[in-house]
């Protein structure tokens, strides 16, 4: 088992009331730490690049070549799924050309009806070829990648529109900010949460997931998040190791600067960095995910 589709693994993480994480790459390094991890640990794993992340790193079919390649070359067998995080309409179409296994649709800045028209749409199109799809109500605060959100909490009503086009998992905005949270943040929204999880089926994503504090996230999950997203934290941990390495002279020592010592530290951070979090979120091994997949 390698690539596979979203779908059932989330529905049986609401189920079961665990969440898989969801971590963002940008390159060989981080992909090879993030499913590592998760191989280490035995458990499933969403990989996800944003648009910002593939335009770095050359397209969505080299990096959707290059997680294929990086699971082949390590023996990685637990589930992965290879997902576009906040993706526009162009995006999201050119994610489901390139053979990703899962795309988020984020159309939080359309007005709604030509969210919900451009979510269908992208729904017809991922499911004729088994691919799942996330979108969005509401928006996550803060700025990702170029992207940023006021941090509206999402309406219900407007949730369950969405959910009702046949979407995979539905992220809602419920207080929670991409990025580092400020000191005044005043946490998450429960009684939305609440009232969001009551009225769709689908399971829901957590974006903004680092900095959120251990407690609040179990809670979430409790409630029906399956997906946590992570990024900040492995960028994070990346500069602080890289930065604890140079300021050491330990890229001068021996034969010189050498770009594969000098990346080695921060990859093993991003390493113990997903294994903490997945070691938080309750996420089950292998083993507990249905025969069927
Ligand atoms: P963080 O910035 O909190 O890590 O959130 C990442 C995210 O939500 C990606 O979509």
């Amino acid at each position: 088992m390698s690539l596979v589709r979203g779908t059932e693994l989330f529905a049986a993480a609401r189920k079961g009331h665990y969440a898989i994480g969801a971590f963002n790459t940008n390159n060989l390094e981080w992909t090879r730490a993030i499913l590592g991890a998760s191989q280490e640990l035995n458990l499933p794993v969403l990989i996800q690049t944003s648009m910002g992340a593939a335009k770095y790193m050359g397209g969505y079919e080299l990096c959707q070549q290059l997680v294929e390649a990086t699971i082949k070359s390590m023996n990685i067998t637990v589930p992965v799924v290879m997902h576009l995080d906040h993706g526009n309409f162009e995006a999201a179409k050119a994610a489901i050309a390139a053979g990703y296994n899962s795309v988020m649709f984020d159309g939080h800045d359309l007005p709604f009806d030509e969210n919900l028209e451009k979510t269908k749409e992208i729904v017809a199109l991922a499911h004729s070829k088994g691919i799942s799809v996330e979108a969005e109500v509401g928006s996550i605060g803060g700025t990702e990648d170029g992207v940023t959100g006021e941090g509206e909490l999402a309406s219900v009503d407007e949730a369950k529109q969405l959910a009702a086009t046949g979407i995979d998992y539905l992220a809602a905005g419920i207080g929670n900010i991409h990025g580092q949270y400020p000191a005044n943040w005043k946490g998450l929204n429960f009684d939305r949460l609440k009232e969001i999880a009551d009225a769709v089926e689908q399971p829901l994503v957590l974006h903004g997931g680092s900095g959120i504090p251990q407690d609040q996230v179990e809670k979430a999950i409790s409630m029906g998040v399956a997906k946590l997203n992570i990024n900040t934290e492995c960028q994070l941990a990346f500069a602080k190791a890289t930065r604890q390495y140079i300021e050491a002279g330990k890229d001068k020592v021996g034969k010189g600067f050498d770009p594969r010592k000098l990346l080695l530290p921060g990859t093993n951070a991003i390493k113990d960095t997903v294994k903490e979090i997945d070691g938080w979120m309750g996420t089950r091994p292998v083993k507990m995910v249905p025969e069927e997949l």
